[in-house]
């Protein structure tokens, strides 16, 4: 009697030795199976701004080239934090919190980072920041941190250049009284945002290097917005009636809110006015004659480097296997100048 019990005692053991490896099998067969899909939160400071949402659509349009190419589905959030940090923070956590595979993020501050950087490092999820680079500590405070932008001097430096070989091949296109100078008006972006003054900077640095006689007028800030540039401008022709020979803008929108005004104002119609980014509708106005120039980053690329690093680290790859990066975590997008 003794005995038999021995053995079913024996073969309930072996029969649970059994079923505990074949799930422990399956179970790690699980992690090696490739994900068949992948859920990426896109954050945008402002959807409304011309070239954020540009990008917005070219990040669509990767999403569905991606899906056709592997037959890896890809489920993209969009979120709008509508100029708030505390709103993009909580859409940050509430990402966090349902899972997201990595994030891809347009940060409104980039000075307040690491409050979204520490809770994305506790829920192991990556952050691929771009458009407004937040301050290189921050970057380093984790491995799984990457940025994608336009080199803001290489885009002031282009602009310059579109005014400075105007003025060589013929001066009075640019010097448009003849006397000696150039007098320009300065339209800003975001003092908070790091292609504000870097842009200003070189774009003024770049002309006085390239010898064009400048005399700044005013400038004034308008924070990307067509609306606001348009006002600026709008008193700045008032005030200095048939004075203003070229408006150089840290960006298109901008540019296009001055071409709005001298439209508006039918003073002149032969000021120069240049800007930065090549959304289309920057090249409108180009086309149309309205713009002298502005610098094109490629947004096709732009989106491409975003969504190849945020798709491989949802798939725990390397992005460095997939698209070169500077300093292990930053890529820089390609840009031309586009003149009339
Ligand atoms: C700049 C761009 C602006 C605006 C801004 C938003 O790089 O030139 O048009 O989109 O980013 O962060």
């Amino acid at each position: 009697m003794k005995k038999r019990t021995w053995w079913i005692w024996g073969i309930l053991f072996l029969a649970a030795i059994g079923v505990w490896s074949w799930a422990k099998g399956s179970r790690d067969e699980g992690q090696d199976e490739k994900k068949d899909s992948i859920r990426l939160g896109i954050l945008l400071y402002r959807g409304d701004d011309t070239f954020i949402s540009n990008v917005r659509q070219a990040l669509e349009e990767q999403a569905k080239l991606y899906e056709q190419g592997t037959q890896i589905k890809v489920v993209l959030n969009i979120e709008d934090a509508k100029e708030s940090q505390n709103t993009q923070n909580s859409q940050v956590e509430r990402m966090l919190s349902l899972g997201y595979d990595a994030l891809c993020v347009n940060i409104v501050d980039r000075s307040m980072a690491s409050t979204m950087i520490d809770d994305a490092i506790r829920a192991d999820v990556p952050i691929v920041f771009f458009n407004r680079e937040p301050v290189e500590e921050d970057l380093n405070l984790w491995e799984k941190l990457y940025y994608v932008g336009a080199d803001a001097k290489e885009s002031a430096v282009l602009q310059g250049e579109i005014i400075v070989d105007r003025y060589k091949e013929d001066p009075s296109s640019i010097d448009l009284n003849g006397d000696g100078k150039v007098d320009y008006v300065l339209l800003e972006g975001e003092t908070s945002h790091q292609d504000s003054l870097i842009r200003t900077e070189w774009s003024i640095q770049t002309l006085k290097d390239g010898g064009v006689p400048l005399e700044k007028l005013t400038g004034g800030i308008a924070n990307w917005e067509r609306s606001q540039a348009s006002a600026l401008t709008e008193q700045w022709l008032e005030q200095f009636p048939g004075q203003i020979e070229l408006i150089i803008s840290n960006n298109d929108d901008m540019a296009l809110g001055a071409i709005d005004a001298i439209e508006r104002s039918k003073i002149m119609d032969k000021i120069n006015v240049v800007g930065i980014d090549g959304t289309p509708q920057g090249v409108q106005a180009l086309e149309r004659g309205m713009l002298l120039g502005t610098v094109q980053s490629d947004r096709t690329e732009y989106a491409n480097a975003i969504f190849t690093i945020a798709a491989a680290l949802a798939l725990d790859e390397d992005p460095k296997t997939k698209i070169t990066l500077e300093r292990g975590r930053y890529y820089w997008t390609t840009q031309e100048a586009l003149a009339r």
